[in-house]
């Protein structure tokens, strides 16, 4: 039997090589890191629930004719995305203010903020993914005035979208991290969605108690992250099947 290769590893997924050419095998970890890797856990079950919670997203987006990388989920932790050429960019939306805004600026987390704000962060690890401007993106070639444009024009849909579906599902969408991919096909190239959307790069709070749903439970040392999560699937209706109608929150799946 041939043992499938491993693309890449990061931090919270393996890639390997996928069942067809063009394809990829997208595996989520339990792992879960902050600070650059300074801070490390395995939460059990995380992966099982990103898989689940990013697959309905990225599915929803495709509905409203957001391209995405999403194929189809194959398992409990792995799903089968399109092979696209990784743009070296982070883009964070914000409509509340929180996180590293909330320090920089010194606005106090909560404050809603004027207009939804789109932020820049070059993907290198070693550098703790620096802020960077449009004026660095084109300059340095990490993405050209087009790329950027149709990334921006895909956020702004992708959170106008999905701050409706959370809002309707009792949850506020303070934040999230996108990242984008060059699909081609044939001689075409397209800019697509890629990566995860999932707790692990949204903040979400719920709408009355402000209670966190997300990662920052982990990162500020809150406990909870796994119900917290579970509560994110459940609001979406999409519990995974193994959990489903029970309160034990994710069983183990290896
Ligand atoms: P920040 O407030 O720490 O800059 O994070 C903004 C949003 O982006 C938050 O929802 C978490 C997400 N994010 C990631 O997914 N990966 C990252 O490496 C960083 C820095 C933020």
């Amino acid at each position: 039997m041939k043992r499938r290769r491993v693309i890449y590893e990061g931090k919270a997924k393996i890639l390997y090589e996928g069942t067809e050419p063009g394809t990829v095998i997208q595996y989520f970890k339990d792992d879960a890191t902050a600070g650059n890797g300074a801070k490390k856990d395995t939460i059990e079950g995380k992966g099982v629930l990103n898989n689940r919670i990013s697959e309905y997203l990225m599915t929803q987006l495709a509905g409203i004719g957001v391209p995405t990388h999403f194929v189809r989920r194959l398992n409990m932790r792995e799903q089968l995305i399109k092979e696209v050429e990784i743009i070296p960019l982070e883009v964070v939306v914000r409509n509340v203010a929180a996180g590293s805004m909330s320090k920089r600026l010194g606005i106090e987390e909560g404050t809603a903020l004027p207009r939804s704000i789109i932020e820049y962060y070059y993907k290198n690890d070693s550098l703790n993914d620096p802020w960077v401007s449009e004026e660095h993106i084109t300059a340095f070639g990490w993405a050209s005035p087009q790329d950027l444009d149709d990334m921006v024009n895909l956020t702004i849909r992708v959170n106008d979208f999905l701050s409706g579906l959370f809002l309707g599902a009792g949850i506020k969408l303070v934040d999230f991290k996108l990242e984008f991919g060059r699909l081609w096909e044939n001689d075409y190239m397209r800019i697509v969605l890629a990566d995860e959307i999932s707790p692990d790069n949204c903040r979400l709070w719920d709408v009355n108690s402000n209670e966190k749903l997300d990662k920052d439970r982990f990162r500020r040392d809150m406990g909870g992250v796994v119900e917290a999560y579970s509560e994110v699937a459940k609001r979406l209706g999409i519990m995974p099947e193994s959990v489903q109608g029970e309160n034990k929150g994710p069983v183990l799946v290896k």
